[in-house]
């Protein structure tokens, strides 16, 4: 009988501040699992240059992304907690990858035609991105990936890459799955969109309680329905419909109170994780990151090493 593990990974990148649709579309299902894999959390750095050019910001949300990390409840020792700067086989499997793939293929993805539609400077980096992503994955081994909806491409793209390059050089890689739950798959923002980081319609998972509730209040209501069905959906994130059916009733039409009843159960869903993080300290989060570089990095480089193999490279 084959009693090992399955191979598990998710990553977010360092572009700012996480959102609850962050938690709920791939944090959460991540967390709900990891014990049950062999799992690696992933802070995407180098992905978030491509849109972010101020240094002191990248830094510090390296470092505030680790300690959501570790404030949601993900145990550096039953998770390989990493950043993807540390450890350089991600560059250069990237490299390989990218000569896999076709420019017109990678110019279909969604993701880099909607960030360049948004006015983001279409860099070579934006444009690769889906090879850094494949290497990310691959490197690992990983079967599962938790993400949310908007990510399903990426997979798809991690798994052409990984055809290409198995075929041209043999079973080497491994192609990885996608997890995107059907409920979370896509968290509405504020005003009904998806919500990100980009569109300013995001409520933050670690604000402070004014600025949440602030934030609820400001939820875009349709005053035609009996349910304001943008406060709706974020709050089924926190309740079932059950739970919810009596309260949408009681105040029925009543959009201000609804709103208030949300701001109070993100509080107490948010709290204790919020207090949770407070203690932790730049110290620790630099360990738990030295740590899983080193642990990464020993994973990583038997994959590359094989890589380096088949194409020819190795003497
Ligand atoms: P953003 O779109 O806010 O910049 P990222 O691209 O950094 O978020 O996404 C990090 C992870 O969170 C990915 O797995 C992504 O699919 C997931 N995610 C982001 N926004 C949502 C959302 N609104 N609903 C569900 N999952 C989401
Ligand atoms: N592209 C992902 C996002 O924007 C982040 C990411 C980078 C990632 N590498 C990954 C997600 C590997 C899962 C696996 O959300």
């Amino acid at each position: 009988m084959n009693t090992e593990k399955k191979r598990l990974l998710t990553g977010l990148q360092s572009s700012g501040t996480l959102h609850i649709g962050n938690y709920f579309g791939a944090l959460k299902p991540f967390l709900d699992i990891y014990e049950q894999y062999e799992s690696h959390l992933m802070v995407a750095d180098y992905h978030s240059l491509t849109s972010l050019r101020d240094p002191k910001q990248l830094h510090d949300n390296i470092i505030n992304v680790v300690k959501d990390y570790l404030a949601i409840g993900v145990d550096p020792t039953k998770a390989i907690i990493f950043r993807q700067s540390d450890n350089q086989d991600h560059m250069e499997l990237s490299w390989i990858l990218n000569c896999m793939v076709t420019v017109p293929f990678l110019m279909q993805a969604h993701s880099y035609k909607d960030k360049v539609a948004k006015g983001l400077e279409p860099n070579a980096g934006l444009f690769t991105y889906p090879m850094l992503q494949a290497a990310d994955i691959t490197l690992y081994d990983i079967d599962v990936v938790p993400v949310g909806e908007d990510q399903r491409q990426h997979l798809e793209y991690t798994r052409e890459a990984v055809g290409k390059f198995n075929r041209a050089y043999g079973e080497i890689l491994k192609a990885p799955k996608e997890m995107i739950l059907d409920s979370v798959g896509v968290v509405p923002g504020i005003d009904g969109q998806k919500m990100s980081k980009s569109y300013g319609n995001g409520i933050p998972l670690f604000g402070s309680q004014k600025e949440i509730e602030k934030i609820v209040m400001s939820i875009v209501t349709d005053s035609s329905g009996e349910r304001p069905e943008n406060v709706y959906a974020i709050h089924r994130l926190l309740k079932s419909a059950e739970e919810l059916e009596p309260i949408y009733e009681q105040h029925k039409g009543r959009y201000g109170d609804l709103k208030k009843i949300l701001a109070a159960d993100l509080e107490s869903f948010i709290a204790p994780m919020r207090e949770k993080r407070e203690k932790i300290t730049n110290e620790e989060v630099q360990e738990v990151l030295r740590v899983g570089a080193e642990k990464a990095k020993t994973i990583s480089g038997v994959t590359l090493t094989k890589a380096r193999k088949a194409i020819g490279i190795t003497l």
